[in-house]
């Protein structure tokens, strides 16, 4: 057996990298590739690491691919993978679900500078603007004690609920499906997404873009809540109207928002979100740290070793037993 093909969409840990190096001549994109770049490249490719979320993985490319048999996201959305086509054609599509922590970290990084005016005041004071001691100065709002809404109470939402749990908060999620077991575990509270909206004094989107969550954060349900409620999204952009967003910041139906993720990334530099005081932008981080990114990578390169040598992955979305 010759050794395997695999392309890699944007440079992944060294370690894992090594690690298929081993065993497969590898060509690793410097910046993510449009869709007729990742066709070319793929041609003969027995595998392909999707390592961001804006390369697309269309029929096309997959139907170009005729050797491929595993599309592995070095992430836990597989939105921008066309499952069906893989399915179709006997691939597997496998996901990385190893950075729900590090993801609820951020999650909290976001509350908190929001809620204490964290990034608003470091700048305050390196700007070299602190010349009184105002007792009012930056004043905040408790982010202990209050009511977090969860949307999407999958591995992630879990990992919020665990760290709510820490600043005494009253836990509520929606989720398509009900969690028994979860309700029991974190005292959480489940709510119709109307009910949680009106509720919550913070609500942090952890779901996946689905045709069901597409634009499901839009004018009506960002009105439903508090003028005083922070919103944080660090699943998807598109869950959330853009525009709607937009408004309800400028005009204070909601108090700020904490957002990792957007609808075109990067950002474009028209966008009106830039110039908002009431946010907080990052560049689509939640899962970047070192251990995480490590993890990651690992995580999907021994997916693929596994498929390429004839066993099932650990971590596939969809299932091409049934197929053959
Ligand atoms: C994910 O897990 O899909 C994150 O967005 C990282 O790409």
């Amino acid at each position: 057996m010759g050794r395997f093909h695999v392309v890699v969409t944007a440079p992944i840990h060294r370690e894992a990298l090594d690690l298929l190096r081993n065993e497969a001549d590898v060509y690793v994109f410097e910046e993510p590739p449009v869709e007729d770049e990742l066709i070319e490249s793929v041609r003969d490719a027995d595998a392909i690491l999707v390592t961001l979320n804006v390369e697309r993985v269309s029929r096309r490319v997959i139907e170009s691919a005729s050797k491929l048999r595993v599309i592995a996201r070095h992430g836990v959305g597989y939105d921008n993978v066309d499952v069906d086509a893989a399915t179709e054609r006997g691939v597997w599509v496998t996901i990385t679900p190893v950075l729900h922590e590090t993801v609820a970290d951020m999650a909290f990084a976001h509350i908190l500078c929001l809620a204490r005016n964290v990034c608003r005041a470091s700048q305050h004071v390196k700007s070299r603007l602190w010349r009184i001691r105002d007792p009012f100065l930056f004043v905040g709002m408790d982010v202990w004690g209050k009511v977090i809404g969860i949307i999407g109470l999958g591995r992630i939402g879990s990992a919020i609920a665990k760290r709510s749990k820490g600043f005494s908060m009253k836990i509520l999620y929606y989720d398509i499906v009900r969690k028994p077991q979860l309700e029991i575990e974190f005292e959480a509270e489940y709510r119709p997404l109307n009910d949680l909206l009106r509720e919550s004094d913070f609500v942090v989107i952890s779901c996946p873009l689905t045709e069901y969550t597409r634009g499901m954060i839009g004018e009506d349900e960002l009105k439903l809540m508090k003028p005083t409620a922070i919103l944080v999204n660090i699943a998807r952009g598109p869950i959330v109207d853009h525009d709607a967003l937009v408004k309800a910041l400028r005009e204070g139906w909601i108090a700020g928002a904490g957002l990792d993720v957007f609808w075109q990334e990067p950002l474009p530099l028209e966008d009106p979100l830039l110039d908002l005081d009431n946010v907080i932008l990052t560049p689509h981080i939640a899962s970047n740290t070192s251990e995480c990114r490590r993890r990651m990578a690992l995580t999907a390169v021994e997916d693929i070793l596994r498929v390429l040598h004839g066993e099932p992955p650990r971590y596939p979305v969809n299932d091409i037993t049934k197929k053959r």
